[in-house]
């Protein structure tokens, strides 16, 4: 069997890195290829994330970089048709919603090449969202759709998509952490900063909606105050670096850092009393490891991690972040016991059932 395996963003490496090792060891007399689109290109957006998660060298490099949405998704789907044509696989395996990931499925759907989706059906109703775009070609054109959650189902099944398609395999973003807890739990982020576990705020922003315009001043004038009751730390995505350049507000008292590898992260989110985001990865690792988390956005294609109680959706408004600490001291202390098969065992399904 071939599978040809695309990824190209820092979530998509997380997600894919423990599916490609699975079914490596399902099939190891198989030919496992993969693509690099480069959407990320940057050390710290891509090759520590490889080396850190132990994703084999990827045989093709797209280098497509950076665009408009048109150019990007262009770029990667004139620079995969050959290589598709070249290794005929029987697969071609993607994860998640990035424009990477819709590249491929157009490509491989039009070579009538079968697809695999990873993290299939969610959806946040919302077409705003470059990303919503993204999810519903990808499972529209895919033959095997990989449910993370059960919410997945009935958002398919309202697209007509038929129920044999679906498989309910769990999270592989859960697996890499289950995987990696070992290592994280060594690395120390927080005691290495001077931070008490649990004392301080950990922030993630890279969002059009939110860095693109005149939300992100806003948003880091409230963080600004929101460092006068706790500790704030910033890992700032290279997006959101450029916007903040450009409006230069005043961020004296936040902790910004270049954006971190996985352990480094993983072991600061571990360690970090609050987590204020706008990314879906981290509404998803904040709820396996119950640590509460703010979502700056009206709304989430992963409901699961609000029924899950770690999760509040506090909208686009900055004002929000000022309730933090009050929410923070009315939440009850008990870690809840994370979604149906976030369990570390998704992407062994995964391999069971491609291996047929
Ligand atoms: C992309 C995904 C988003 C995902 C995010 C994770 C799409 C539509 N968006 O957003 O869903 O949550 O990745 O990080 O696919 N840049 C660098 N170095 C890099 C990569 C990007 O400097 O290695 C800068 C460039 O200025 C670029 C900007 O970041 O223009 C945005 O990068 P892009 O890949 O277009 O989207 P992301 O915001 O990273």
């Amino acid at each position: 069997m071939r599978i040809v395996y695309v990824i190209g963003t820092r979530p998509n490496f997380v997600k894919t890195a423990p599916v490609i090792s699975a079914l490596r060891a399902r099939l190891p007399e198989g030919r496992h290829t993969i693509v690099h689109t480069g959407q990320h290109y940057d050390r710290l957006m891509s090759d520590v994330f490889l080396e850190e998660l132990g994703v084999p060298a990827p045989d093709h490099m797209l280098e497509v970089g950076s665009g408009s949405h048109a150019q990007q998704t262009a770029r990667v789907m004139e620079r995969l048709e050959p290589v598709l044509e070249a290794e005929r696989p029987d697969l071609v395996m993607v994860p998640g919603d990035v424009n990477s990931t819709l590249a491929a499925v157009l490509t491989a759907a039009k070579m009538r090449i079968p697809v695999a989706h990873i993290e299939s059906g969610l959806r946040s109703f919302d077409r705003t969202m470059p990303e919503e775009v993204n999810r519903i070609v990808a499972d529209e054109f895919s033959e095997l759709l990989f449910l993370h959650s059960d919410e997945a189902i009935e958002n398919l099944r309202a697209e007509g998509i038929a129920t044999e398609r679906m498989h309910f395999v769990g999270n592989t973003m859960i697996d890499t952490l289950v995987a990696l807890e070992g290592r994280i739990g060594e690395i120390g982020s927080a005691e290495r900063l001077g931070l008490e576990s649990g004392s301080f705020a950990l922030v993630t922003l890279h969002r059009p909606a939110l860095v693109d315009g005149p939300l992100l001043p806003e948003t880091v004038r409230r963080l600004v105050d929101l460092a006068e009751k706790m500790p704030v730390v910033f890992p700032v995505h290279p997006r959101t670096r450029k916007m903040m350049e450009e409006a230069s507000g005043e961020h004296s008292g936040l902790m910004l850092t270049e954006p971190l590898g996985y352990l480094e992260f993983l072991s600061l989110m571990t360690d970090a009393g609050a987590v204020l985001t706008d990314s879906g990865g981290i509404q998803e690792e904040t709820t396996y490891l119950g640590i509460p988390c703010f979502t700056l956005r009206d709304n989430t294609e992963r409901p699961v991690t609000i029924r899950a109680g770690t999760n509040t959706l506090l909208g686009l408004d900055p004002a929000a972040i000022a309730g933090i600490p009050a929410a923070l001291a009315q939440r009850p202390p008990a870690k809840p016991d994370p979604p149906p098969f976030w369990d570390g065992h998704a992407s062994e399904r995964i391999a069971e059932i491609v291996a047929g």
